[in-house]
């Protein structure tokens, strides 16, 4: 049959990460920077007291969720606006602020959403390198802004290389943007491993969106939910194209009792950054193993013939991803480290 869908949708390759069998796999899952251990008690009980009360047949509502990510962000509520995982943010930043032929900057390699959703709005894609050291191409983007960029892509920290700037550069880069008329968009996927923050220089800059997810940290993928935060005019713009009911209410109460549970999540995310990935990396420099300092919850290592390792240590009951000639490898517990290293050893 004659294929109807748009030209540009035709050519898009489709953005279908390795999902298959995950699952039903008996070993451990550190191929999608998830949390690897089971989300909080005091999660599952609010879930249950929801279900309990027995409101499905009512439609969702935000309040209360949007006050306590304005509280825990540091910004009033209506600078902030959820979403169906911050896949959802990403798409309506570039759907609200990017049209066909906009030049959108997307430091690369990067997250995957970024690329799909500015080929949708057929924009043009212009995509400065990262350094080899995962340093990002400022200068190459302060120059993207001069000659007329529309929107800036900065992943921090950047999802494969892990590596992230400064508040200052993006400081800079957010004040060249706005004497350009251009906007700025910050990734914070991985915010509550990293602590670096552009949310507050929302409220200086009307040019400057930060989007963070649930997914991470909190544990909460499988449920969807993140959010986005900008000036209150970015964010009723933003409103006016996202669905009024997107985010389901299973999602927000989940996302409301982590929040309240954030105890919980200082003590992985401790476990996680100040003891697993030290152990990691102490591992891989004592094998001469090349790998690039992360600010998140994983780390991007050179071997030779990525596939084939990660097939290997796929047997050997790690999932792992090959990505741009590494291996990323998400950082769990100690023990699963401690784990995972005594199967590389013999890889
Ligand atoms: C940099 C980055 N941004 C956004 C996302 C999307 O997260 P979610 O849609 O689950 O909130 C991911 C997921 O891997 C990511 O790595």
């Amino acid at each position: 049959m004659t294929n109807l869908a748009n030209l540009n949708i035709q050519e898009m390759k489709p953005y279908s990460p390795p999902l298959e069998g995950r699952r039903s796999y008996e070993g451990k899952l550190l191929d999608f920077n998830e949390r690897t251990v089971p989300i909080s008690r005091k999660v599952i009980k609010a879930l249950k007291g929801f279900m309990k009360k027995d409101r499905m047949q009512i439609y969702p509502e935000y309040e209360d969720l949007c006050e306590k990510i304005a509280e825990y962000s540091g910004v009033v509520p209506s600078q902030v606006m959820l979403t169906n995982g911050s896949d959802q943010g990403i798409d309506l930043i570039f759907r609200t602020f990017t049209t066909k032929g906009s030049k959108v900057v997307i430091p690369s390699p990067s997250f995957a959403m970024f690329y799909q959703c500015a080929q949708v709005e057929q924009n043009e894609i212009i995509k400065p390198a990262y350094q080899d050291d995962g340093s990002f191409p400022k200068t190459e983007v302060l120059e993207e802004i001069e000659k007329g960029a529309k929107l800036i892509i900065i992943c921090n920290p950047n999802n494969p290389t892990g590596t992230a700037i400064s508040l200052e550069e993006i400081e800079e880069i957010t004040q060249k943007a706005l004497s350009k008329k251009a906007m700025v968009y910050v990734d914070e996927a991985y915010f509550e491993f990293c602590k670096i923050t552009a949310v507050n220089l929302t409220k200086q800059y009307p040019n400057l969106i930060v989007t963070r997810t649930f997914s991470k940290a909190f544990g909460l993928a499988a449920l969807r939910i993140g959010y986005t935060i900008s000036s209150l005019q970015n964010i009723e713009e933003m409103l006016k194209v996202r669905g009024p009911y997107d985010i389901n209410m299973f999602a927000t109460k989940a996302a409301e009792a982590s929040l309240d549970d954030i105890n919980s999540l200082n003590k992985y995310v401790d476990e996680v950054m100040n003891k697993a990935k030290p152990m990691v990396e102490d591992f891989f420099n004592k094998n001469r193993i090349e790998f690039i300092p992360s600010r998140a919850n994983f780390l991007l290592f050179k071997t030779d013939n990525p596939p084939d390792v990660t097939e290997k240590l796929k047997k050997m009951g790690f999932l792992t991803r090959p990505r741009n000639g590494a291996i990323r490898v998400t950082i769990g517990t100690v023990k699963q480290m401690k784990n995972f290293i005594n199967q590389f050893k013999n890889v």
